[in-house]
């Protein structure tokens, strides 16, 4: 596992962004996985600069949705399509029918699972998955008790993670208790993980991920287990890692695309 401390949140923000777009301008046809959540706005933000800026172009590019909530009407504007859409891809030239997510409107949910995990193996698999880590650390919302095998499908959301998102909701009550997402095993799937983490909160959760044992209590230690893993930092976020200073010396002053 790669780890990539940086001062700050907008530097985190950055060497997301540059791995992107390292990896669309050498395969303009990649399939990326993208998180919603508060972690990596900051480079969808970058990202839609640049594309301004006529530095990277998604067009044949395709993205695909970690989760999505049940229950939420599909014009909501916290169902992570319409977020994703908001936050990112409306802003670059990624089309909309190129954005994929399951289908938590079918009747049948378990069907709808499993045609979303055939969809990502039909579309040659996920080059770049990024990813958050919740402070109960989850992934996607595989929350912990998840099997580090686990495929796509229907999750119950723990009392905290309904409380950490309740800040998108106008009162807590409104947050859904079930989701789809993709599960561990569909996650690691992708032949690069990237996980972006910033702020004091996440810290306990990083160290458990990055230097805790491999366990369903903490389902993103599954990275451990993955070939190309890199987690990339603020300070706030690595304080809790005993290697920190291992990590720090490790990528000094080299630029952000010579780690990845
Ligand atoms: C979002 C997701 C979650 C978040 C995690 C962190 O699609 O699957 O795992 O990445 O809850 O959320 P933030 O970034 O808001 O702290």
């Amino acid at each position: 596992m790669e780890v990539v401390i940086t001062w700050t949140a907008e530097d985190a923000a950055r060497v997301v962004a540059d791995v992107v777009m390292r990896l669309v301008a050498e395969r303009p046809a990649a399939v990326l996985g993208l998180a919603t959540g508060t972690s990596p706005l900051g480079a969808y933000r970058l990202l839609i600069e640049e594309h301004r800026a006529r530095k990277v172009f998604f067009a044949a590019a395709r993205a695909v949705l970690l989760d999505e909530y049940i229950g939420l009407p599909p014009d909501h504007p916290e169902a992570y399509r319409a977020v994703i859409r908001r936050e990112f891809t409306d802003h670059v030239d990624l089309a909309p029918d190129r954005l994929h997510g399951p289908d938590v409107w079918a009747d049948d949910l378990p069907a709808a699972c499993a045609r979303y995990d055939r969809l990502l193996a039909e579309l040659g698999g996920v080059d770049l998955q990024l990813l958050g880590i919740g402070t109960d650390g989850h992934l996607g919302f595989n929350e912990p008790g998840s099997s580090l095998r686990s495929r796509t499908r229907v999750k119950t959301l723990t009392t905290a993670t309904r409380a950490d998102n309740a800040r998108f909701f106008a009162s807590p009550d409104e947050v859904p208790h079930h989701v789809v997402t993709q599960g561990l095993g569909t996650i690691t799937d992708a032949r690069h993980v990237l996980l972006v983490a910033t702020g004091k909160p996440k810290a306990e959760p990083v160290a458990r991920a990055v230097e805790g044992p491999l366990a369903a209590v903490c389902p993103a230690s599954v990275l451990q287990l993955h070939p190309h893993a890199t987690v990339v930092l603020d300070e706030a976020a690595a304080a809790g890692l005993q290697l920190a200073d291992y990590y720090r010396e490790a990528y000094a002053g080299k630029p952000s695309w010579q780690h990845l």
